[in-house]
């Protein structure tokens, strides 16, 4: 999604468009970013977890392969230098071109994403992606049956024959 500033004579208009368009597809860390690259895709669904939730923003943002979000003091979603957001596309999917966050430095939390999506009726809805591999993990999540479910925040990431992680989540909203 991208805002257009249209500026006419003698006035400033600054028109939004593209809300309801727009690309499913974000890049949270270019090619230059050190770490392991990572393919993130997936679908969002209404609470129902069945039907789509097309043209919904979704906004993204994580920790470096270190663990850190930014040089800046402030709250991760403020400061996060790796983030994007995008649009989804008719039947709910998405797309994030990114690396493997590092855990936290503390090495007590897990390496994870941050999913913030905001709800056509303005709500916001809070998710993240864990990853299965990493020893940081909470096992007991596993053991409570979330590992490997689809809209589950623990997912197993798959390393592809060109190296690139690739790892689906899917979301369910209003839960
Ligand atoms: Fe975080």
């Amino acid at each position: 999604m991208r805002a257009t500033t249209v500026v006419c004579a003698g006035t400033l208009a600054v028109i939004t468009l593209g809300a309801v368009v727009g690309s499913w597809r974000a890049t949270l860390a270019g090619e230059n970013e050190p770490g392991e690259r990572l393919f993130v895709s997936g679908r969002v669904f209404k609470a129902d977890g069945r039907t789509p939730a097309a043209k919904t923003r979704m906004m993204f943002y994580q920790a470096d392969k270190n663990g850190i979000y930014g040089t800046r003091s402030g709250s991760p979603s403020e400061i996060a230098r790796l983030r994007g957001s995008l649009v989804t596309g008719p039947e709910g999917q998405y797309e994030v071109w990114t690396i493997r966050p590092g855990a936290y430095p503390n090495g007590r939390t897990p390496a994870h994403i941050h999913y913030v999506i905001t709800n056509h009726d303005g709500s916001v809805h809070h998710d993240a992606l864990e990853f299965s591999d990493d020893p940081l993990v909470d096992t007991s999540k596993a053991a409570g049956g979330a590992s490997g479910a689809a809209f589950a925040q623990m997912q197993t990431p798959v390393k592809d024959a060109k190296g690139v992680w690739t790892v689906r989540k899917d979301v369910r909203l209003g839960k």
